[in-house]
């Protein structure tokens, strides 16, 4: 069933090797998507060994019942809240490894009914969890200028983010914002009305903050960082793929050697929390890995991947 789906998983060997999985290991993939990185992991555990797999996208979690077996556990949720599992299971610092792979799969960028790509024409969505919270375009339609802003320019780091917000804020005093078309044509005629020629389509940026920002992803890691020592055994492994500047510099803090303060993970957009991270427990960095030239050919998604790994130590 796995094959069905397209998603080229990015790093498969190198972030599976990282977790130095023990055949009767206990491991957590906590962004299941299509199952790569699951399915490597489990092939590598024995029928004692367990894997917990996490996701909030109900139709990852689809393919997650139809294709596992039974030393799984199956985890509909975020994975800011995968401790609260955790502690249930009674597992709570029993984990050999925590794998993440970070943002969205190409299956969910693939389809146009989820509102991730200025490239298919689709409803704004771009929920994650397509169940619950508001969508892109609700957001987009009722948002202060203010926010649409803060977003724009601190999220997807768009020089333009002024125009931009301009554009949306005056497109929608006539028009609802309703498909991807509509936003990216709105971001493409800001571009050339500032005569700005870019090598990238002009959308690229504007569409991932605002997808950052509907599933709250710089929170969302900043949180489970936050509490990823209780989830860990000694000696557990922290495996993570990052695709973006602003995730990676959260991670590389957290790793890193030197003792930073709160401050180096305090990133908000209009002054949302700033999260106390606990400093009680250490990680030691191991190792930080790049795809392969041959990789990046084959997957152009993966050329923005970072995989960094840190080791739980007391
Ligand atoms: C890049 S894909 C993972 C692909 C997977 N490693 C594979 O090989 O198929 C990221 C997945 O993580 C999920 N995800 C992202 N952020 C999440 C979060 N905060 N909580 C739970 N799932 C999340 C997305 O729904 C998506 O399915």
């Amino acid at each position: 069933m796995i094959n069905n789906y397209q998603h080229n998983t990015v790093l498969l060997h190198e972030a599976v090797n990282s977790l130095h999985i023990k055949p009767n290991g206990i491991y957590i993939d906590a962004t299941f998507g299509s199952g790569g990185h699951a399915k490597l992991i489990l092939s590598k555990l024995n029928k004692n060994g367990k894997l917990i797999v996490v996701d909030r996208d109900p139709s990852a979690i689809k393919v997650a019942c139809s294709t596992l077996d039974n030393r799984c556990y199956i985890i509909y949720d975020n994975f800011s809240n995968m401790i609260k599992y955790i502690r249930q299971l009674n597992l709570l610092g029993h984990i050999d490894g925590v794998l993440l792979d970070l943002g969205i799969s190409s299956i969910q960028l693939d389809d146009s009914n989820r509102g991730f790509s200025y490239m298919k024409n689709g409803p704004l969505d771009m929920r994650m969890n397509n169940t619950t919270g508001y969508t892109a375009g609700y957001w987009l339609n009722h948002a202060k200028y203010n926010d649409i802003y803060s977003v724009l320019y601190n999220l997807g780091e768009e020089y333009y983010a002024k125009y931009i917000s301009k554009s949306i804020c005056k497109f929608r005093k006539h028009h609802s914002i309703i498909n991807t078309i509509d936003l990216s044509k709105i971001i493409t005629r800001s571009y050339k009305s500032i005569n700005k020629h870019s090598k990238r389509h002009p959308a690229t940026k504007s569409f991932r903050a605002i997808r950052m920002f509907i599933n709250q992803e710089l929170e969302e890691i900043k949180l489970l960082l936050s509490h990823i020592s209780h989830i860990l055994s000694s000696n557990g492994i922290l495996s993570i793929i990052s695709f973006h500047s602003l995730e990676d510099r959260i991670i590389k803090n957290f790793m890193s050697p030197i003792t930073t303060t709160n401050n180096a993970y305090s990133f908000s957009v209009n002054q949302q929390s700033i999260l106390k991270i606990s400093k009680d427990k250490k990680f030691k960095f191991l190792k930080k890995i790049k795809p392969s030239s041959n990789e990046i050919i084959n997957n152009r998604r993966s050329r923005s991947a970072i995989l960094r790994i840190a080791q739980k130590i007391y």
